[in-house]
């Protein structure tokens, strides 16, 4: 018999949690504006907000942590950080940053002007965010099949490439500064992007003589999902495969949060030593100087460990087994789930879950109030609200899907919290008829406001 997967890690040291009553999330989350992102962490038992940032670092990232140097200028953190880096991406430039959106911030203060377009497969919201500050345009590139929850693909975040020729040929090309690729993409669902469709967008953008940029956060998940997935690439290791992938970048931004299991922690790197020269006046003015750019030495030691440990094959078999397990739950419950399922998330159909509650009722946040109330079980709406209102006429912007997203930290949770979760959530499915009406928006902020939006039931 075929052994099944196993983590590859046991566990040295718990953090205990809380379950509440239901009672008392009705309270709090009236008390929150019905957003999630107001409640208090205490208040959720079992927390999928996000992947980004939660994970659990390892014995050896925390014995690096009292390794690290704390000089302002060349710590040997910053090397050790730099050789990770450049072993396996191949980069030989980087700069440190905060967080992914502060290495978005950087590089787009040097590439991204006025009337600009930028073409990729969905972009996250931060760097749509990052791009529109500066009256720019997001041109969402991605293969059709990724807006089809129902519809298996291997990499439904793949770029669709008569999308992206149309792009670069009808505008000019000094408003083309970069083609942003996201690996995986999160937005679609966690889904994706195989090497072939990256060889393919390279082609292009040769041709065009535009620049790629890899937005890079789950890079190692795309890499397994390459190897998994993709003819030629069952024997190679995900070291290699990662390496063929920045191999058609030009420069990457990088979340740290996500496969680097780090809990802060961002970076930018690159082939171009110009670039690098430019982008590093606005690091120093935007996060630090360049050997530390808003990471302290002991943050910069994990991460490099953090690098290491990300792009194991027996890590990542076991972490995305493990949000397989939770979707496959899920699905036995009849649940809506988006196939594949993701990388780091599973995806619920929230059109189809709540059919009968309107889209300018925000259905999936309606739902993830729903899956809160009956298990203390906190997701995140990545739907009408993240998708903000057009900049222009300020109308809000209806996204083919409309989606409940869980995703799973690294790391953290067991697999019976992946039941309890599935469980949850096949009960509110089991009435959701009886789930009357949506939400209706008091309060929001201009731009990113889903984070602190107010809303109230309809
Ligand atoms: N790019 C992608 C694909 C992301 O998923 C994120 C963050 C960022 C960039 C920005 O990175 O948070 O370090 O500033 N995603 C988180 C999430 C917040 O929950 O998916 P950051």
């Amino acid at each position: 018999m075929k052994l099944p997967y196993a983590e590859s890690h046991k566990i040295k040291m718990v953090e205990n949690i809380r379950k509440s009553t239901r009672e008392e999330r009705i309270k709090w989350i009236s008390e929150a504006r019905y957003n999630l992102f107001n409640l208090k962490s205490e208040q959720v038992f079992i927390d999928l907000l996000t992947d980004s940032g939660t994970g659990a670092m390892s014995d050896r990232q925390w014995a690096e942590m009292m390794l690290g140097d704390e000089s302002y200028a060349g710590a040997s953190s910053y090397y050790k950080l730099k050789n990770a880096i450049q072993e396996i991406t191949g980069f030989e430039y980087f700069l440190p940053t905060h967080q992914g959106r502060a290495a978005e911030n950087v590089l787009f203060s040097v590439l991204v002007k006025k009337g600009d377009f930028i073409p990729g497969n969905s972009h996250f919201d931060t760097t749509k965010g990052h791009i529109e500050f500066r009256k720019a345009t997001a041109v969402d590139c991605t293969i059709d099949e990724a807006f089809d929850t129902t519809k298996e693909h291997p990499f439904k975040g793949n770029i669709d490439l008569d999308k992206l020729e149309f792009v670069l040929d009808s505008n000019p090309r000094e408003h083309i500064p970069m083609i942003v690729v996201t690996l995986t993409c999160n937005t679609a669902g966690g889904q994706p992007v195989s090497m072939q469709n990256l060889k393919e967008v390279k082609r292009l953008a040769d041709q065009y003589k535009v620049p790629i940029v890899f937005d890079s956060a789950r890079f190692a998940e795309n890499a397994y999902f390459i190897k998994k997935r993709e003819k030629g690439y069952e024997n190679k290791s995900i070291r290699e495969i990662v390496s063929e992938m920045f191999s058609y970048a030009d420069a990457m931004t990088m979340s740290s949060k996500k496969d680097a299991i780090v809990n802060m922690g961002g970076f930018i790197a690159m082939r171009d030593p110009d670039l690098h020269r430019e982008a590093s006046t606005y690091n120093i003015m935007f996060e630090g100087f360049v050997t530390y750019g808003g990471m302290s030495g002991r943050d910069m030691n994990a991460l490099a460990q953090g690098l290491y440990e990300g792009t194991e094959f027996n890590y990542l078999e076991s972490r995305i087994g493990q949000v397989a397990l939770l979707g496959k739950r899920m699905q036995e419950f009849g649940v809506p789930v988006l196939v594949p399922f993701g990388g780091h998330a599973i995806f619920v159909d929230a059109k189809k879950f709540l059919d009968h509650i309107p889209q300018e009722q925000y259905q999936a946040q309606t739902l993830a109030i729903e899956l809160y109330l009956e298990g203390g079980v906190r997701g995140v709406e990545i739907g009408t609200l993240l998708a903000d209102r057009d900049p222009v006429t300020r109308e809000n912007r209806y996204p083919k899907l409309e989606l409940l997203r869980l995703a799973v930290p690294r790391r953290v949770y067991t697999n019976n919290h992946m039941d309890y979760v599935a469980t949850a959530l096949g009960n509110v499915y089991e009435r959701r008829h009886e789930i009357k009406r949506g939400l209706k928006i008091i309060e929001e902020a201009p731009i990113l406001r889903h984070f602190t939006v107010e809303l109230d039931r309809v």
